[in-house]
């Protein structure tokens, strides 16, 4: 079994697909390693890469204020990615890439034993959820897998670049903390 310290060591120095060869950082994931909630998005971007942690860019601050609005913070939860290593010009991961990372997911997942999975955007909720995923009509649904709750909503990249997304995601918040109330042992929202 892993422990994170172990895990992080080995996923910093893999080398499993060509991602590897151009990144700064392995963005391996940032958060309470206890969390009850696991947040999943794409892949890092280019201020990500830099410091080596999710969702620092600007996409990042609003992610932070969209938890923030339901008392949910990074103390709370855990956040990682589909691919540990920024795509060149930010390109969605091949399906390749998310092959090759995929298991690192798995790992963390299985050490944090989350309760309730947000995937953030289309590219996280085709992985996490199922392959035909519609964010435009599914974003907010609730599925469960192993008795996990998952449900996806808008990556906040979609929602600085179209605020009309933004009423929709503030519902989707406000079905997650209910959630969270309903399910969580030790997480106040
Ligand atoms: N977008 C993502 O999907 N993940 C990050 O870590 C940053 C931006
Ligand atoms: Fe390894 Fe994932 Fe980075 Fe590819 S993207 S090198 S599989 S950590």
């Amino acid at each position: 079994m892993d422990t994170w310290e172990s895990l992080r060591a080995e996923c910093l120095s893999c080398k499993a697909c060509s991602l590897a060869e151009r990144r700064n950082n392995v963005v391996f994931g940032d958060g309470a390693e206890d969390a009850e909630i696991l947040l999943i998005g794409e892949g890092p971007g280019q201020h990500e890469d830099e410091q080596g942690k999710p969702f620092v860019g600007r996409a990042g601050k609003l992610l932070d204020e969209m938890l923030e609005m339901v008392h949910l913070d990074r103390t709370k939860v855990y956040i990682a990615n589909i691919v540990k290593c920024r795509p060149p010009e930010n390109r969605d991961p091949l399906g390749v890439e998310q092959d090759a990372c995929i298991d690192w997911l798995r790992r963390q997942t299985a050490l944090l034993r989350p309760k309730i999975i947000v995937c953030l955007g289309r590219i996280a909720a085709k992985s996490i959820i199922k392959n035909d995923f519609r964010i435009t009509q599914e974003h907010g649904q609730w599925f469960e897998r192993n008795g996990v709750q998952i449900t996806a909503i808008y990556h906040p990249a979609a929602l600085l670049r179209d605020v009309h997304k933004r009423p929709a995601t503030f519902e989707d918040m406000k079905s997650i903390q209910a959630k969270v109330r309903e399910l969580c042992e030790h997480t106040e929202v």
